[in-house]
């Protein structure tokens, strides 16, 4: 058992930030908070903790925590390829750069190596759990959730599915064969973590345009089979992976009616991109419960999409949106530059498509912002709260809360660190320093991780 004092910062709700100042917080041997009273001076903190002889660690000014960040969509393999080929058309990148990148995953030495990269990387940036595909290899995939669970991250990790149209060194013979693999995964994981407690299995078809019918089939399958399985997809990306989907599947005339007839989407879907949306589409994905998983800096880079995600219109209908690095896709595997991407997205969506309530910002609105406009109560909701409950982790992390976990980040923006690249200034209030952070912070401001009460990067 341990207990921190700081000042506390987490969101809600997407409009609800809270702060909760000088708060006194204790945690179980496991990580659980078991208490959480704010407004206590140093001076009081000895006769509170006189009965429990347990180490204190106290936050200095200039520092405060936040709940660790969620990468709600990340493509493990691709950590080694990031950078590379923006600009390009999402089938043409994946052809070009990704499947010959990802094949190298075949060797499980590999794999091991690259993935301790990733896992101590994410940590590094904040990101406390991640949503992962990984190649299509099973014991790749095996390797990853091994690696997640040793690092102390929390993840979904799916094996990833794509038995078609992929060249002959990066496909899987069978629908069956995947399947099987599959299924090894699954078992490998839960036999390793068998309540979910940090990691948890996915299906991931890699999206309709390389799955088989018969392969879309069987997954949907073992989902109603299991309603615990999450599922992720890449969804509505681009035009060019919209024109091929709907060539290669003729029946039907949009994603969300082939993926549902396929039972693909439930209230655990995970949906990359929703980029390009109809009002029938959003609506179907709200009344069967999926999240959207939004990737402002994939869909400005690489894919073709070249258009943000409607986000506003995702919240304004109460359909579950977190952020996504989509790293290789995106660049970047910071949550924070998904942060800062999704509010300079959500101002060119403003500016550029009045149709969707750009013409509001001619001032009649009291926040000076358009319909369109995302602020920083959204994007730090999107980037813990709701990125956790996309993924389904939602009843252990993404804000502080008696009886939830503590996967936490100090950040500090005190001169000797932030100093550098976070312009604090005296008297900065807290939601001041928040805002400050999400814009001009990084990884150099967050000195400790912690997943549920352990630290995972920096020094206790
Ligand atoms: N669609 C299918 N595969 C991928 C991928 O690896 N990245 C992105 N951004 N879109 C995809
Ligand atoms: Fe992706």
């Amino acid at each position: 058992a341990k207990a921190i004092h700081a000042t506390l910062i987490h969101s809600l709700s997407p409009t609800n930030l809270q702060v909760l100042p000088n708060t006194l917080l204790t945690l179980s041997s496991s990580g659980t908070i078991l208490s959480l009273q704010p407004n206590i001076p140093p001076s009081a903190i000895p006769s509170i903790l006189a009965q429990q002889n347990i180490p204190l660690t106290s936050l200095s000014p200039g520092q405060f925590l936040i709940p660790g960040f969620v990468d709600t969509h990340n493509h493990a393999p691709q950590w080694m390829q990031r950078g590379l080929g923006q600009g390009m058309h999402i089938l043409d990148w994946l052809d070009g750069i990704t499947f010959p990148n990802e094949a190298k995953f075949a060797d499980p030495a590999h794999a091991e190596k690259v993935y301790e990269k990733l896992v101590r990387g994410m940590l590094r940036q904040g990101v406390t759990t991640a949503s992962y595909y990984g190649s299509l290899h099973g014991e790749a995939t095996r390797v990853l959730a091994s690696m997640c669970l040793k690092a102390g991250q929390r993840a979904l990790i799916g094996k990833c599915n794509m038995d078609r149209n992929a060249p002959a060194f990066y496909c899987e013979a069978s629908a069956e064969e995947s399947i099987r693999e599959t299924r090894e995964c699954i078992r490998h994981i839960r036999s390793i973590d068998p309540e979910g407690v940090q990691i948890r299995p996915v299906l991931t078809p890699r999206f309709a345009i390389s799955c088989t019918a018969e392969l879309l089939q069987s997954l949907g399958d073992m989902a109603r089979e299991d309603d615990s399985l999450a599922i992720q997809t890449h969804f509505n990306e681009a035009a060019q992976e919209i024109n091929a989907t709907m060539a290669l599947f003729p029946s039907f005339t949009n994603e969300a009616d082939l993926y549902s007839s396929f039972g693909l989407l439930t209230r655990k879907s995970i949906l990359a991109h929703c980029t390009i949306m109809t009002e029938y589409e959003m609506e179907k994905l709200r009344e069967l419960g999926c999240g959207v998983a939004h990737c402002p800096t994939a869909n400005m880079t690489v894919g073709g999409g070249f258009m943000a995600a409607p986000v506003k219109e995702f919240l304004r209908r109460g359909v579950s949106v977190g952020l996504g690095t989509d790293s290789g896709g995106g660049y970047s595997a910071s949550v924070g530059d998904a942060m800062r991407h999704a509010l300079v997205t959500s101002y060119a969506r403003d500016a550029l498509y009045p149709k969707f309530g750009g013409a509001e910002k001619d001032g009649s609105k009291a926040d000076g912002r358009g319909g369109e406009t995302l602020g920083l109560e959204e994007v730090f909701y999107m980037a813990t709260r709701g990125g956790a409950k996309v993924v389904g982790f939602e009843e252990k992390v993404g804000g502080f809360g008696v009886g939830m976990e503590f996967d936490a980040l100090v950040v500090d923006l005190r001169d000797e660190v932030g100093g550098v690249n976070v312009p604090l200034d005296e008297g900065d209030a807290p939601e001041r320093m928040l805002e400050k952070f999400v814009m001009t912070g990084d990884d150099r401001n967050i000195v400790r991780v912690y997943v549920k009460g352990r630290v995972v990067h920096g020094e206790e």
